[in-house]
């Protein structure tokens, strides 16, 4: 698809993607400006790998930003989507992507991780969506949150990233009930195991398990018989951002290549030992 072409389903709108220096956020701000969006590459403190993301957008012929925003520190929040306004006067996307935690259990959980990890998911959503919103007014506006399957299943070391995502998951469906008048969608997207940095950490240091090893099981036990891309997540979202999404809202929607619908039973199959069939 050419830079400009008219066809491209996100032409002339304005993305911004936050946790998008790496990973699935990366992937995503990708996506959306190959479908035709300029983006703002919201980031913590990896300036370089955020500007790597920004130069691989302009060489797709979008403009681009990278803004540095603590979102453990919701009061950055404003200041951030100002930055946004100045530079692109309007928003038609938002994607609500970044997360963090301490992957340890409930127990030992220090107080100022639980605050960063909610402040992270929940109280800078919120302050997002406050800045965002004005932004988005008088054009059909896309709100799009990633959850995870913490929300729904208990995973050690989860615990209270968890409480946030079904926090957001919540107000996904709030949110699409009192933004819905204004013309503004909001869904989230609930990944399962996708190969990220964030993913290989927790698979070593919360589970104390070989990355590659563990990554190569999940994946004998899904349906598609293979883990998640980043390019996975970006192509729902994308389609959750285009005008053809625009009846559909308050949803979450699980992409997961069908691990989470196969019944605990079934999965024993998966996992050699005693009771196997083949065992
Ligand atoms: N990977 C999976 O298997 C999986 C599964 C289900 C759900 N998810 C969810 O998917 C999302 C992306 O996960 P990922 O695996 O792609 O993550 P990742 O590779 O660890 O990337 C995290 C991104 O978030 C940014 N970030 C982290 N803390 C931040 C903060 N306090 N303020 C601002 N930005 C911050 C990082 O910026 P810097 O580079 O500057 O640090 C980076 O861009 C998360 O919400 C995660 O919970 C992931």
């Amino acid at each position: 698809m050419t830079p400009d072409a008219p066809s491209a389903p996100l032409a002339g709108r304005v993305a911004v993607v936050t946790g998008a220096s790496r990973g699935m956020g990366r992937a995503i701000a990708l996506r959306l400006a190959r479908d035709g969006a300029d983006c703002v590459v919201v980031y913590r403190r990896d300036h370089a790998r955020a500007g790597v993301v920004v130069a691989e957008i302009e060489r797709l012929g979008r403009r681009a930003l990278a803004l540095a925003i603590e979102l453990g520190e919701p009061d950055e929040v404003p200041p951030g989507f100002a930055r946004i306004a100045e530079t692109f006067g309007r928003v038609d996307v938002f994607v609500a992507n970044a997360a963090a935690t301490a992957f340890r259990p409930t127990l030992e959980q220090k107080p100022h991780n639980v605050r960063r990890t909610l402040a992270i998911s929940l109280e800078s959503f919120v302050a997002a969506i406050q800045a965002v919103v004005p932004l988005m007014r008088g054009r059909p506006g896309r709100i799009v949150a990633v959850s995870g399957i913490d929300s729904q299943q208990a995973m050690r070391g989860h615990g209270v990233l968890g409480a946030a995502k079904a926090g957001l998951e919540s107000l996904v469906r709030t949110l699409a009930m009192e933004l819905g008048p204004l013309g503004i969608t909001v869904n989230g997207v609930n990944p399962g195991l996708v190969e990220t940095d964030s993913s290989q950490m927790y698979v070593e240091r919360g589970l104390e398990r070989e990355y590659a090893a563990t990554v190569a099981r999940v994946a004998a036990a899904t349906p598609v018989r293979r883990a998640g891309s980043g390019e996975d997540v970006a192509g729902l979202v994308a389609y959750l951002a285009s005008d053809a999404a625009s009846f559909l809202t308050g949803q979450t929607i699980v992409i997961d290549g069908g691990l989470t619908i196969v019944s605990p039973l079934e999965l024993l199959n998966a996992i050699p030992g005693p009771g196997a069939p083949d065992a």
